[in-house]
């Protein structure tokens, strides 16, 4: 029996995505999506807040949208969010007018500190060399398009 790889590894995590306004509920500046702990069975679970499950990367390069929220309309930009999130979080994020930076602003900020910080590429600092220059993000994306099947749905 052939095993068909599903390039998830059915867990969760909090990647601190931007917000979406394009999103109408983002309108109200107290409307958050908690994702993982907005379950009913996981309402007392408040590190899991703003945590989301990795989706398969089967058919990724054919999506119109990336994450929950569908920040992102390119594989390429969410790849470069992906490894410049912390080396220049002004690109992502809004920036107030003292100059610090609304890092995870689709997060209430008590939940912040629930993002993930530690794994790589999230491991790195404001200034410092991204885990993957421009060549090396295309081809992850020349990778993830061998993931494609060639199912149209039909
Ligand atoms: C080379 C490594 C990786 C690549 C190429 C990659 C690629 C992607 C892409 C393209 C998406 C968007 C998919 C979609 O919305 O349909 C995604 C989502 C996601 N990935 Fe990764 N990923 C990688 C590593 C990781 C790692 C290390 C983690 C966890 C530490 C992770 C956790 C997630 C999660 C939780 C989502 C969903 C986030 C959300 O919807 O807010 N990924 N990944």
């Amino acid at each position: 029996m052939v095993d068909h790889p599903l390039f998830t590894d059915f867990t969760y995590d909090n990647l601190g995505v931007p917000r979406n306004a394009e999103i109408a509920a983002n309108s109200n500046p107290a409307y958050f999506d908690l994702g993982l702990c907005d379950r009913d069975d996981m309402k007392t679970r408040s590190d899991w807040c703003g945590a989301f499950k990795v989706p398969s990367l089967r058919n990724v390069a054919l999506r119109p949208v990336f994450f929950h929220n569908g920040k992102f309309k390119t594989l390429k930009e969410a790849l470069v969010f992906y490894v410049q999130r912390d080396t220049h979080p002004e690109k992502w994020y809004p920036v107030n007018p003292d100059g610090s930076i609304q890092k995870f602003d689709d997060l209430p900020s008590k939940y912040r500190v629930n993002v993930n910080t530690e794994e790589a590429p999230y491991d790195r600092h404001p200034g410092e060399v991204p885990a993957l220059n421009d060549a090396e993000i295309d081809d992850v994306i020349a990778f993830l398009k061998t993931l494609n099947d060639g199912w149209t749905g039909r």
